[in-house]
């Protein structure tokens, strides 16, 4: 990503893809702060999962705000993309999962992308004394 940094060129779709490192920091901010904190579906018919009977026409809620910062490996996030296939992946869904996900999954993260290589291109960013650093369990003990 470095070359593209300094040589302020035009930034092609098949270098984005090659941005893993990058890749890897922005699902780290999605796992800590998932844009859609929680998902929804209507149970079609009545089930029973490990013991619990869901009702048909029930409203089930999908804490993707819990399930993402403490139940996904942390160490997944330090892998190489193509090592997702090693993560749970209901562990893991800022873009939600099955038949109605999201389908602009891949023109947002190819925009978040662009957006962190156009900043850094035309800025440098430092921290300030108002920056907090620190863990996400932190925060939210806070
Ligand atoms: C960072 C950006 C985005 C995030 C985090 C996001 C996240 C989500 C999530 C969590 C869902 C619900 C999935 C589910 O229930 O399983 C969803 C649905 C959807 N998203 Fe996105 N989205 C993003 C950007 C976009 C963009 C750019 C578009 C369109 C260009 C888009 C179009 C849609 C549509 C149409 C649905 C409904 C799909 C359906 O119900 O079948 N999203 N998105």
């Amino acid at each position: 990503m470095s070359c593209f940094l300094i040589l302020q060129t035009p930034i092609t779709y098949d270098a984005l893809m090659k941005m893993d490192c990058l890749e890897m920091a922005i699902n780290e901010s999605m796992r800590l702060l998932p844009t859609a904190p929680r998902l929804e579906r209507v149970c079609k018919k009545t089930v029973e999962l490990n013991g619990v009977t869901i009702p048909k026409d029930t409203l089930v809620g999908i804490p993707t705000y819990v399930l993402c910062p403490f139940c996904a490996l942390p160490q997944f996030f330090s892998l190489h993309p193509e090592c997702k296939s090693e993560m749970n992946q209901y562990a893991f869904m800022p873009f939600g999962l099955g038949p109605r996900n999201c389908i602009g999954m891949r023109f947002a993260q190819m925009i978040m992308k662009l957006l962190v290589v156009k900043l850094l291109q035309n800025f440098s960013m430092e921290t300030c004394k108002e920056t907090q650093v620190g863990t996400f369990h932190q925060y939210i003990v806070h």
